[in-house]
């Protein structure tokens, strides 16, 4: 079964607990975490994803869109996330390496995550060391409310067939642009867990816009 998680990145920040409430028939709450140097965009940071962590049960599942992430990993982590996911492109690998192991070390699941640039086969040494998730960008990350980037259908297929040899229990996540016309695509492809930002709280029924793209 297909795992959806809404963005709170769509959210009204001033009813976040109201607005985490309507997506409570989810199975993931997807945390965009954005420095303002990896991405143009600032969003929300640590002390947020403490107070989300005291309002929900939810599974938080923490993008970290910031430049040398691995500075990050214990304080998110003690703010309770469940799953960090860290960008290919935000450090030199060994530095990534070390940041997953920390991971490894606090109890929380790891996540590397690619840029629509990035290709497929970067993840290959991720999975042979054992990681919970890869998730493929389909937008360029910083922005909700972008054009889902068909081009990166190949991509997700073939990170679909390394998860299989290297890391079967490994997720497979999309994010950006994903609504009920592109989310099927991204299922054929090999995705198991879909983001959804505006295609969620931007409509009139919540719970009936996450049924839908579970398809
Ligand atoms: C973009 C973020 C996404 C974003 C998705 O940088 O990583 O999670 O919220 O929003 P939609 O679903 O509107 O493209
Ligand atoms: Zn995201």
């Amino acid at each position: 079964m297909v795992k959806i998680a809404p963005s709170i990145l769509s959210a009204d920040f001033c009813n976040l607990e109201r607005d985490i409430q309507k997506v409570s028939s989810a199975d993931w709450l997807h945390v965009d975490v954005m420095d303002g140097m990896f991405v143009p965009n600032i969003s929300i940071g640590v002390p947020v994803v403490q107070s989300i962590r005291k309002h929900t049960g939810m599974f938080l599942d923490t993008h970290l869109m910031v430049e040398k992430p691995g500075r990050y990993v214990d304080a998110f982590a003690k703010a309770g996330a469940d799953l960090l996911s860290i960008h290919l492109e935000a450090d030199m690998p060994p530095a990534l390496h070390a940041a997953l192991d920390r991971m490894e070390d606090l109890g929380v699941q790891k996540g590397i995550v690619l840029r629509p640039i990035t290709a497929a086969e970067a993840v290959i040494p991720y999975l042979q060391r054992g990681i919970d998730l890869v998730l493929v960008m389909t937008v360029e990350p910083g922005f909700g409310g972008q054009s889902f980037m068909a081009d990166q259908l190949p991509k997700i297929a073939a990170i679909r067939t390394y998860i299989d040899r290297y890391c079967p229990a490994c997720h497979l996540e999309v994010d950006g642009g994903v609504n009920t016309q592109t989310a099927g695509s991204c299922v054929a492809a090999g995705a198991d867990v879909l983001v959804a930002g505006s295609a969620v709280y931007g409509a009139a029924d919540i719970p009936a816009a996450i049924a839908a793209l579970r398809g």
